[in-house]
């Protein structure tokens, strides 16, 4: 519903309330808590709208069909699992979206029984309220740096940093095309384009680009997404590039779960030396609205 249609309801519950309790509702429009958590900050706002954008623009699951190893890799988890984009699906877009029967948080156990079990639900994005904590607790002031994400899909941290952060440069790096569109498309509409940039590539093709970085972030980048050989790959040239004295890395998971996963214990032994991990106050997330077990798989290292 647009400005003037709400405005005209809201006009309407007024003339049809009681006279005895018109004071009282409208006392309670001008001071409820009810109503200030409809006031979002101004940033929040622009990412929910981005987030309403891109849902019309994508599947509910957020996955193009062309993802095949990422469906097939789901679809392999020994429990049932489905995607549910966290930028795209805040908690109270999935209740109802559950109420209008578009999505389910359990799945039934026997079929035609009522005994249900919940979904275990997968999301390849940053939600807004992880945004806030990256860019206001676990990362510096940005002022003049270069940030680069690995692997930028939505493109959720490039607007982030623009909103969040002062960084002078966000360049998102994305294997996929169509997902290359879609954050093209965002960054011209929100006129984010004096500060980002987003590059269709491979990440191993762009050396100069991770020589040059100041900030890296990789969030579940690998995964769901290329074969374990490539990912030793993807992890060596990582290693390899990103060599700049004094330069942050934010994974998801941790590099040592990432690692052991592919049995990668020869590069997991060369982190030692080459970065060093700084701790994080988790207890700092924002606002209360944050998944804290998101939150614990967020990890900062510094190059040595
Ligand atoms: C989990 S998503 C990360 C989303 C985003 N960075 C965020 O935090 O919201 C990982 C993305 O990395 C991309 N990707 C995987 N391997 C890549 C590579 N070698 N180079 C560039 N992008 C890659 C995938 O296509 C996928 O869209």
């Amino acid at each position: 519903m647009h400005f003037d249609d709400a405005k005209n309801e809201m006009l309407q519950i007024l003339r049809r309330t009681e006279s005895r309790d018109l004071a009282k509702l409208i006392d309670w429009l001008k001071h409820s808590g009810d109503i200030d958590d409809f006031l979002v900050d101004n940033q929040r706002a622009i990412l929910h709208s981005i987030a309403e954008d891109l849902r019309s623009c994508l599947p509910v699951d957020a996955v193009f069909p062309s993802e095949t190893l990422a469906i097939q890799k789901t679809q392999k988890n020994p429990n049932p699992t489905v995607h549910v984009d966290a930028f795209l699906y805040d908690e109270d877009t999935v209740d109802s979206l559950c109420e209008e029967g578009k999505m389910s948080r359990n799945y039934c156990v026997s079929c035609g029984s009522h005994r249900t079990a919940p979904l275990e639900f997968i999301s390849h994005s940053f939600s807004i309220p992880e945004l806030q904590f990256l860019f206001y607790h676990v990362l510096p002031d940005l002022t003049g740096k270069l940030v680069v994400d690995v692997g930028s899909r939505l493109g959720t941290v490039l607007y982030g940093g623009f909103l969040y952060s002062a960084a002078a440069q966000l360049v998102g790096v994305e294997i996929n095309e169509e997902f290359v569109k879609l954050q093209t498309m965002t960054v011209e509409k929100y006129g984010f384009s004096d500060r980002v940039q987003v590059i269709h590539a491979n990440i191993c093709s762009q050396a100069a680009l991770v020589q040059n970085s100041d900030v890296l972030i990789m969030n579940n980048v690998f995964e769901y997404f290329i074969e374990p050989k490539d990912q030793v790959r993807a992890w060596q040239f990582i290693s390899q590039n990103f060599r700049k004295k004094g330069a942050l890395l934010v994974t998801v998971p941790s590099i040592q779960e990432s690692l052991m996963s592919l049995q990668e214990t020869s590069a997991a032994s060369t982190i030692g030396y080459w970065l060093q991990e700084v701790s994080l106050n988790y207890s700092a997330y924002l606002q209360g609205d944050a998944d804290p077990d998101s939150i614990k798989q967020i990890h900062l290292y510094m190059v040595l």
